[in-house]
């Protein structure tokens, strides 16, 4: 004990010595203490400012709409974490925002889960938190989206009220898209090849209308190719889509050898020439048909039928519509396409076609008028097609303009 005396020199009596050692004592046991509950205090301030940050996410969006990120949760439950209260909560209210939280484009479900993941549907009807509505615009393509930099104009400041969902064949698998680009990261999972005239066409369509459903603010979702062009600009789509009563599937009864003809070719089980219908590929439907779509075992399999090129692209939506979905159908599409000239493909628009005149006469439907919620309207058309990518510098030039986009001056 002497040796480890500080003051060998020191001329205190014993008795004193015993209690400096038990100050010292005393003085470790606190020093321990309060570094313990320092350590204690700095963990949970960590965590709270890390459930702080999550939860504030959501409400940054709100107060500043239009989002200024469309790969952002759009989703924000009310009553949820503190916002600014400085009260210390270990465990922020999760609440609904993880069963929300919308998954990442890439997953690694096989299809039957993801086709079950996606048939799930709220049956209360009212929202417990607001809900900012998406489209769902899912691109059907062979390789990358070549029209890509005209749709990002078309995009361009309106995140938020967007998803873009990307289908490519499996040799794309590598494909990417510039890191700024809307298109990045959107190419969803799997490897289809699809191809034309065949049933892996509406395979594909499924998948894409699966994988869009596991959003859950995707409201609306249109299936477009890679040929295809908006008419109007974001803010005009989005509110004649998402105000829309009605589902966009063009649904008619052709008697000729391309109409029922190909019905008798094949025949399908459970369906008769009656309810066969034919229509075009290209559709624009609501969240409850895209439900009944991706969760459809009695029709689809019927089509697998057939598997050669039986153009089931061209009748398993419209038959199934008309069979089931037939009130709320509009029975027309919004995708513009000339088949004037008759044969298996359409008209496609060169370089040298697009021109103010041919824009203005798609945008007005060539002076059709169609119904829309029950009222006249010439907007008939809000996406058209054929259009290869050696088009794209015409219509950068001319589109944005002729279609107001974000205001470009006519
Ligand atoms: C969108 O948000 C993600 C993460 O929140 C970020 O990494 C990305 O840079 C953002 N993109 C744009 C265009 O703001
Ligand atoms: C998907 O995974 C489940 C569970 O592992 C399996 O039962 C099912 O057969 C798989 N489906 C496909 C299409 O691979
Ligand atoms: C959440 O918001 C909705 C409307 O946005 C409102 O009807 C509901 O009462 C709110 N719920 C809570 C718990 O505040
Ligand atoms: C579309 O066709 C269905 C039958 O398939 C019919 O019930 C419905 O009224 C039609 N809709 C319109 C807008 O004509
Ligand atoms: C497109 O332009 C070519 C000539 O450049 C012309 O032959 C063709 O008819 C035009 N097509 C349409 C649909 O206007
Ligand atoms: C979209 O186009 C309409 C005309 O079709 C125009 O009135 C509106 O201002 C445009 N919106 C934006 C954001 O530029």
């Amino acid at each position: 004990m002497k040796a480890q005396d500080p003051n060998p020199g020191s001329v205190f009596p014993k008795v004193f010595n015993v209690q400096r050692h038990l100050l010292n004592l005393l003085s470790y046991v606190l020093l321990f203490v309060g570094g313990l509950t320092l350590g204690v205090v700095l963990v949970h301030l960590k965590d709270f400012s890390f459930g702080l940050q999550f939860a504030q996410s959501p409400f940054s969006t709100l107060s500043s709409p239009p989002p200024s990120n469309h790969s952002q949760i759009l989703i924000m439950p009310n009553a949820t974490a503190p916002t600014t209260s400085m009260s210390l909560t270990p465990d922020p209210r999760i609440g609904l925002k993880e069963y929300l939280k919308p998954p990442k484009v890439f997953h690694d479900m096989n299809d039957t889960e993801l086709l079950w993941r996606a048939s799930m549907s709220p049956r209360i009807p009212e929202y417990p938190f607001h809900l900012v509505p998406k489209i769902a615009f899912m691109f059907l393509a062979r390789g990358p989206v070549l029209l890509a930099p005209l749709w990002e104009k078309f995009f361009e400041e309106h995140q938020g009220f967007y998803s873009i969902y990307v289908h490519s064949e499996p040799s794309h698998n590598q494909l990417s898209y510039a890191g700024s680009s809307v298109f990045h990261g959107r190419r969803i999972p799997g490897d289809l090849k699809v191809k034309w005239g065949t049933v892996s066409l509406i395979e594909a369509e499924r998948l894409l209308l699966a994988n869009a459903l596991l959003d859950i603010s995707n409201q609306r979702f249109v299936l477009l190719s890679e040929a295809c062009i908006p008419l109007y600009n974001f803010s005009t789509v989005y509110s004649y889509l998402i105000n829309s009563k009605e589902t966009f599937v063009e649904v008619y009864d052709d008697p000729s050898a391309v109409g029922r003809g190909r019905y008798y070719f094949v025949q399908y089980p459970g369906i008769s020439v009656e309810q066969w219908r034919k229509g075009s590929q290209w559709f624009e439907i609501d969240r409850d048909l895209a439900i009944e779509v991706v969760s459809d075992r009695k029709y689809f399999p019927v089509y697998r039928r057939c598997r050669g090129e039986c153009f089931a692209d061209e009748h398993y939506l419209p038959t199934f519509v008309n069979i089931k979905f037939g009130a709320k159908n509009a029975n027309r599409t919004l995708t513009w396409v000339d088949w004037a000239k008759g044969g298996p493909h359409p008209t496609e628009y060169m370089s040298s076609n697009v021109t103010v005149e041919l824009l203005n006469g798609l945008r007005t439907g060539y002076g059709r008028r169609c119904e829309y919620n029950g009222r006249s309207t010439h907007v008939c058309f809000l996406f058209a097609r054929k259009f290869p990518p050696s088009a794209l510098d015409s219509l950068l030039r001319i589109a944005p303009k002729i279609m107001h986009f974000n205001n470009v001056a006519p």
